[in-house]
């Protein structure tokens, strides 16, 4: 493997409230004002002093109801909403940092395609290259009938439509050449016409003349994560993905992802070297591999005397109604869903108990000192050959960003496992840089 790999940073459940059960919630205007950007800005902060590739905001677009047909659950622990928009974070973080990528979440079922280009261009162009799209397709029904829908579309076509969406926006990205722009005040010409080009598409789900009304941005085609896992989600992430973001439950099946993403990737006419493929990792780090062993069971513990909270949450991700099962009996493999496949193929023959209190859900653990978990990280990096972590906490307060960036990163790079500088100011250029 390479000698160096990536890291990027999932900001779970969205530009949401973060701190307010944590210990350590901040001061009493961090609790009120979520909605503020100020720890946002400190973990960003935090990420580009450590050199991070990216930070991704994860995003979604309703008030959930699946878990007892109510949102009651949902509304208790400010779980999956209430959630603003990640690309008004964007501008924020972009001002507070220098070179760290910043990827927002756009649904390719809820935006139209034009509005999406023009954003994450504008975006790009303001951020002078650090942009990246986060390109999803929606799955919880209670979205679709934010849109005008009663269900989200079947799970494969949702794919089919993202594909057309993803032609749609990368050749608007592309439909001003890199010179149009002129900037001849004598004759005078801003942009030649003859360098601008409609898109004419017409497909099954888009129309889209084109071109956009904004000249390429610095990174002309942004770079695009995705997190299909499903075969058909995969199909979609190998053709289109820069990067791409997965939760692997074994070094095995960590593998044999990047394996199969890299040769689909060939498939497409693609080199494979040009998509990263970052594994969940929620690191739990201490000054002692007890201390950090004893803050999992904690943390285990709180997921316990809060069963409904993950319960919920499995519920948002499927359509299915978690609070209709035997919390210990396995999910029968009959069970089937439109909305996370993958996932759901993870906890086929799992209690929902097992799976509410984490243990089964999150994968390879990594818990110990910073030594401990580096050392880990590396072995792991070297079996699979490639390509990162993607980290991540669902109880992410200021201590854990200081655990992370002041902890583990310096013996990651102590190591020389990661960066310790950023080669160039373009996302798309730190992605490829190794
Ligand atoms: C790390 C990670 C981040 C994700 N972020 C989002 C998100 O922000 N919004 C969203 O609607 N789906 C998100 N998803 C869901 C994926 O887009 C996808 O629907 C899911 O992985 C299931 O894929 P499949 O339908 O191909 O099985 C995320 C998935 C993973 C693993």
């Amino acid at each position: 493997m390479k000698d160096h790999f990536h890291l990027a940073w999932f900001l779970s459940q969205g530009y949401g409230p973060k701190t307010w059960r944590s210990q350590w919630p901040g001061s009493s205007s961090d609790l009120k004002r979520w909605m503020m950007p100020d720890l946002f800005i400190d973990l960003a902060r935090g990420l580009d002093r450590c050199c991070f590739d990216y930070m991704i905001i994860e995003d979604s677009s309703m008030v959930p109801y699946t878990y007892r047909g109510s949102h009651d659950t949902y509304l208790k622990y400010a779980a999956s909403s209430p959630k603003l928009d990640p690309a008004v974070l964007v501008s924020y973080l972009a001002q507070a940092t220098r070179t760290l990528g910043l990827v927002p979440t756009l649904s390719t079922s809820e935006y139209p395609p034009y509005l999406a280009a023009r954003l994450i261009n504008t975006l790009d162009h303001v951020t002078e290259g650090r942009i990246g799209w986060n390109c999803v397709t929606s799955s919880n029904d209670g979205a679709a009938e934010n849109y005008g829908h009663d269900t989200q579309r079947p799970h494969d076509e949702r794919y089919d439509v993202a594909d057309e969406f993803a032609e749609i926006v990368t050749g608007l990205w592309e439909a001003w050449e890199p010179d149009a722009v002129v900037l001849d005040r004598e004759s005078p010409v801003f942009a030649d016409g003859s360098k601008v080009h409609p898109i004419d598409y017409e497909g099954k789900y888009f129309k889209c003349r084109g071109p956009l009304n904004a000249p390429r941005s610095p990174q002309g085609r942004v770079p695009i994560c995705q997190a299909g896992g499903s075969p058909r989600g995969q199909a979609f992430a190998s053709r289109w993905a820069d990067t791409i973001i997965t939760n692997a439950l074994t070094v095995e099946g960590m593998k044999k992802f990047r394996e199969d993403v890299r040769e689909r990737a060939i498939g497409w006419g693609r080199d494979p070297d040009g998509i990263k493929v970052l594994f969940l990792a929620c690191p739990i780090v201490d000054s002692t591999a007890e201390a950090a062993r004893e803050r999992r069971r904690l943390l285990a513990e709180e997921d316990g005397r809060h069963l409904d909270l993950n319960l919920s949450g499995l519920s948002r991700l499927t359509n299915i109604d978690f609070a209709k099962f035997d919390l210990d009996e396995p999910l029968p493999a009959s069970l089937t869903t439109n909305g996370h496949q993958s996932s759901l193929a993870n906890w086929i023959g799992k209690t929902p108990r097992a799976l509410a209190t984490g243990n089964s859900r999150q994968g390879i653990e990594f818990v110990g000192t910073p030594d401990g978990v580096a050392g880990r990280m590396q072995e792991i990096m070297q079996e699979v050959g490639g390509d990162g972590f993607l980290i991540f906490n669902t109880y992410f307060d200021r201590r854990y960003v200081m655990e992370i960036c002041d902890g583990l990163v310096p013996e990651l790079q102590r190591r020389g496992l990661v960066r310790k500088a950023y080669a160039h100011r373009h996302l798309r250029d730190n992605l490829l840089e190794f």
